[in-house]
């Protein structure tokens, strides 16, 4: 069964990871974060924020400027620890000539797997990835979607402990991407770990334990989504409004000196409690205003995120990549 998780506990457990490079752009500036193993852990960022960079240092692919600390309990870059990974990089192309069926044996070939047991890990293979009647067809052929399901499935192809998948759902299609995360799922039932970079924020919150959110090279926060979400639910009253000014003005006046912000015609409550939002209900009314809605709000994932990347100054989202001065060394 799998050891990993005896061994430490933690899949990945990484300190300091940065990297810089050639040309100065400072991709990673320390980056430190955990997964433990048999969990789904999501990263996210903006475009440049520096999570295929994460990746590749982790797989190998590139060397990191400065990187402490292990993957499935070895030391970051010990190259046969990568027996035990699979991995779907972003951008990837297979041989257009080859067929789905092929291109899953041929990685098998690569992972050093006897030829019988290829073969039948191949049709399991096509059979998870909803393949099959792809199989003999050549990869030339396939859709973005169709390429992706490949992808996953020469990932896990040497059945590995842990799976880090770039983007896995990019270009598929709805019902693919729900095939995708019943993968996932799947992968974790059986004890692996898996670390996925994704923008589809909701996607995300479905299948992830634990994510964290990358911002121009740094963690900019990280957890459990309600460990993210804890202390920013509140109560949304929505009212019919005419006026902006004088609809503001009763909501400001009804929500007294309860916590609160207000956005067009909506009074957002720092709260939980259902009893706090009575009073205020009360004041609303009694002032002769029509409220549309009162819900209880939890942030999604795509709120947090929006808050980490928006500049709180400027309350402008932050333009893509390793920037702000900060991104090059010395500008
Ligand atoms: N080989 C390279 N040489 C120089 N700079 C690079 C190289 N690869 C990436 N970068 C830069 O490093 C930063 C991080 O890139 P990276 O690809 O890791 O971001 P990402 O978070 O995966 O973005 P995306 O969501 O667009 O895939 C970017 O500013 C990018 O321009
Ligand atoms: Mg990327």
């Amino acid at each position: 069964m799998v050891t990993h998780a005896a061994e430490t506990g933690w899949a990945i457990d990484l300190t300091n990871v940065s990297k810089t490079y050639r040309g100065k752009v400072r991709a990673l500036r320390g980056i430190d974060t955990r997964v433990r193993a048999g969990e789904i852990f999501g990263l996210l960022g903006p475009n440049g924020a520096g999570k295929s960079t994460l990746v590749k240092i982790l797989m190998t692919v590139i060397r990191p400027t400065t990187a402490s600390g292990t993957m499935l309990g070895q030391r970051v870059g010990h190259k046969p620890t990568l027996a035990r990974v699979g991995y779907l990089p972003e951008h990837h192309r297979f041989p257009e000539y080859l067929t789905g069926a092929q291109v899953i044996d041929y990685y098998g070939a690569l992972a050093g797997m006897p030829r019988a047991q290829r073969r039948k890990r191949r049709d399991e293979l096509l059979e998870i990835v909803g393949m099959k009647d792809w199989a003999d067809t050549k990869v030339r052929g396939y859709s973005k979607g169709m390429r992706q399901r490949v992808g996953i499935a020469q990932a896990i192809v040497n059945n590995p402990d842990l799976v880090v998948l770039d983007e896995p759902t990019d270009g598929v299609d709805p019902v693919g991407r729900r095939d995708i995360r019943a993968i996932l799922v799947r992968l974790k039932e059986q004890g692996k770990t898996v670390f996925l970079n994704s923008h589809l924020l909701s996607e995300l919150e479905m299948v992830c334990d634990r994510v964290a959110i990358l911002v121009q090279g740094t963690v900019a926060s990280q957890g459990t989504i309600d460990e993210l979400t804890c202390g920013k639910i509140r109560y949304d009253i929505e009212i019919v409004g005419g006026d902006e000014a004088a609809a503001q003005r009763s909501l400001a006046a009804a929500a007294g000196s309860t916590p609160h912000t207000i956005a067009r015609n909506t009074l957002s409550l720092a709260t939980t409690d259902a009893a706090v939002v009575q009073p205020v209900i009360d004041a609303l009314r009694a002032g002769g205003v029509i409220i549309r809605s009162i819900r209880p709000v939890r942030p999604s994932l795509e709120d947090l995120f929006m808050e980490a990347v928006t500049d709180p100054t400027t309350g402008v989202a932050l333009p893509p990549g390793a920037r702000k001065g900060a991104g090059r060394e010395g500008s």
